[in-house]
């Protein structure tokens, strides 16, 4: 049987490096979203049946707002009884480690569980954050504002680059003897403060980055002005106080297990992000 991937949230941070990496191989990719020639849509169930129709593997980046987790759910077993074999789903490094007991990773935890029972076989990857949130997403506009305000305090975590994510995630996805039935801790090489990523970021950009320090319910109230609900706003606040708490200040060799070398550095990937000019903007 010819494999043919679903990725699910395939034009996000890591969707789309998957189905790139696929595709660079000739492989059959269908990346799904709302704005993708396969529409998906979490809350449409319409749409998923052609999206599953004839795929054997599928990657799953789940959403992220309120409400999404039983989506995902839904979602994950409405693949196993369309005949998907074979599923990577993306969680979070705290869902599996300390931090475990945040409300924040509770739907995690959940969907890990749902794929687990769900007949398919399955692997997960338990990223730290991602480096590219200060490039592609939530963090960008702070660095584009000259001050990354957060309720980190002097915490560090491991931030990988995006593209490990997803080399490993490919790895997992066409080789299930070999990675059926694991749970990948994924990390950076090393755990840094908000504080050295901000300098490090100025360094290579160019441009004055410091990071700031806010009170977690400081920080709720101005990204809810921001125009985020108040759920997602907790959400992240936690997430950054699992940081400021030190239960991120760890590295993890989950890189070195599947692709059997050293996760890229911040240093490499603020390089490379500099020069596309991102923050020059
Ligand atoms: N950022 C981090 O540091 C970090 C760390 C660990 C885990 N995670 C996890 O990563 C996941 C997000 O993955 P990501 O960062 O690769 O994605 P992302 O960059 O946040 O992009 C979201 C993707 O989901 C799609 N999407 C949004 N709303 C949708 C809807 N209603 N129906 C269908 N598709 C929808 C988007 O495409 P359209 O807009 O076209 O629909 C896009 O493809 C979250 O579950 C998060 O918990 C993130």
């Amino acid at each position: 049987m010819t494999n043919t991937t679903v990725v699910l949230g395939g034009t996000g941070k890591t969707g789309r490096r998957v189905a790139r990496l696929l595709s660079d191989r000739g492989l059959g990719v269908k990346a799904a979203s709302r704005s993708s020639e396969h529409r998906f849509d979490w809350y449409d169930e319409s749409t998923w049946a052609p999206i599953f129709e004839g795929a054997n593997l599928m990657y799953v980046a789940p959403p992220m707002d309120p409400g999404g987790a039983a989506q995902a759910e839904a979602a994950v077993k409405a693949a196993a009884a369309s005949g998907v074999r074979h599923t990577v789903l993306l969680s979070g490094r705290g869902t599996g480690s300390p931090g475990r007991e945040f409300d924040v990773y509770r739907a995690g935890v959940s969907l890990e569980a749902v794929l687990q029972d769900s007949g398919m076989s399955w692997s997960i990857v338990r990223p730290a954050w991602f480096m590219q949130n200060f490039s592609e997403d939530f963090l960008l506009d702070g660095v584009l504002h000259g001050e990354l305000r957060a309720p980190a305090g002097d915490g560090a975590e491991a931030f990988i680059d995006a593209d490990d994510i997803a080399e490993v995630i490919v790895e997992t996805l066409l080789d299930p003897d070999n990675h059926a039935g694991t749970a990948y801790a994924l990390s950076g090489p090393r755990t840094m403060t908000l504080a050295q990523a901000a300098a490090e970021i100025s360094a290579a950009s160019g441009r004055p980055v410091v990071y700031e320090h806010v009170d977690s319910e400081e920080y709720q109230a101005e990204i809810v002005e921001y125009g985020l609900d108040a759920e997602t706003a907790k959400g992240l606040a936690d997430l950054f106080t699992v940081v400021r708490r030190g239960l991120s200040d760890y590295v993890s060799d989950g890189v070195q297990q599947v692709l059997g070398r050293a996760p890229r550095d911040f240093s490499d990937y603020v390089r490379a992000t500099a020069a596309t000019g991102v923050w020059a903007s």
